[in-house]
């Protein structure tokens, strides 16, 4: 067979050929990888990935191209399609879920105006568990309605997950709310008249999914949250601790980027609390974000964070040594003399 190589004088036959074929193989892979990095550019591998592979191919490319014909290098203008494509795409996927920058929120009623926020500029990161707190009329609700996509604010700015939301139209707001944001509130707000099963599985409906799929998944995270075996029941026929885990299901069914708890405990007994606590506990161990605004300093402990507002400002952002829920509600059912887990 013809040697294809002559080494020595650096000389290969054909080697056009191979610098024809290298050159468009890395340009294809390029193109792919561009278009992969483009198409999900929040996915921050895939750039990682098509900029290692440009690298890789860019030097191989060039090292193969001197090597089989020096003269060519001064040529060489390799992979610029991958170049035109990585500028379109956007940073990569952001770790704070939440961003606010200077937001204030002004409510004009008649001669009157309310600066409900004034300036607030926070940061929440992905998989924390942050407490809102402060006193009655500082801002707790205003803050999470815009955090939670359900108000805009007057000025400043509002990033959420990487989407700047602050002046979005009421329709897209809508759209964001559904696929980033589990609500769970004081009064559960369940539909009476629908199964726990139902229930959880409303916000399915919106998104867009088969009758099948929506069961299916509603059961599984009901299983997530210990209730599967009340999955048929009406709302009254449930205690006021499992319409709240109706309540949470139906919350994560669309596996949200942020959970959003307005007083989550706020309607029920002390036990019953803890008994929600410790399944935010869970949650938030297994990578959820949490956001929940309370008035109940016991509550708040229970959080990783504290953001204390006054006056529509932030007072503090500390971080805290959480409570154990578990243990404490084991401790009420051993006094109690009830079985404990
Ligand atoms: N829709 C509204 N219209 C007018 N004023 C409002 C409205 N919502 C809240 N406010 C006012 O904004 C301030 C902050 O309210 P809010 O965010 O509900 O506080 P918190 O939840 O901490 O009790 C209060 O003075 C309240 O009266
Ligand atoms: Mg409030």
């Amino acid at each position: 067979m013809q040697p294809l190589c002559y080494t020595g004088h650096f000389k290969i036959w054909p080697n056009w050929l191979l610098i024809l074929v290298i050159r468009h193989l890395t340009t294809y892979i390029e193109v792919i990888l561009g278009a992969l990095g483009y198409f999900y550019r929040r996915k921050s591998y895939i750039c990682q990935l098509a900029t290692c592979f440009n690298d890789l191919l860019g030097y191989c490319t060039k090292d193969f191209a001197v090597l089989l014909y020096p003269g060519y290098s001064s040529n060489l203008k390799h992979l610029p399609v991958f170049h035109r494509l990585a500028t379109l795409t956007p940073s990569p996927m952001p770790q704070n879920i939440i961003e606010t920058k200077h937001v204030s929120k002004r409510y004009v009623m008649g001669h009157e105006v309310v600066d409900a926020l004034k300036d607030i500029t926070i940061t929440i990161a992905k998989g924390e568990y942050v407490a809102f707190m402060g006193p009655s009329g500082s801002g707790k609700s205003t803050l999470m309605n815009i955090v939670g996509a359900l108000d805009s604010p007057t000025t400043g700015q509002y990033i959420l997950n990487g989407n700047d939301v602050s002046n979005m139209s009421e329709n897209d707001l809508a759209e964001v709310r559904n696929k980033e944001i589990g609500f769970v509130f004081q009064t559960f707000n369940l539909l009476p008249r629908n199964t726990a099963l139902d229930n959880v599985a409303l916000p399915l409906i919106y998104a867009g999914y088969s009758k099948s799929e929506r069961n299916e998944r509603a059961m599984q995270v009901l299983k997530d949250v210990g209730l599967e075996n009340r999955a048929l029941h009406r709302p009254n026929e449930l205690s006021g601790g499992q319409r709240q885990r109706v309540a949470i299901a139906r919350a994560l069914v669309n596996h949200p980027s942020i959970i959003l708890a307005d007083e989550p405990t706020g309607n029920l007994d002390t036990k019953t609390s803890y008994d929600i606590m410790a399944l935010f506990d869970v949650l938030s161990q297994k990578g959820n974000t949490i956001i929940m605004v309370t008035h109940e300093e016991d509550i708040a402990r229970y959080a990783r964070r504290i953001v204390r507002l006054r006056d529509g400002l932030v007072e503090s952002d500390t971080p805290n040594e959480p409570r154990k829920p578990l243990v404490e509600l084991n401790a009420i059912l051993a006094a109690k003399g009830e079985a404990t887990q």
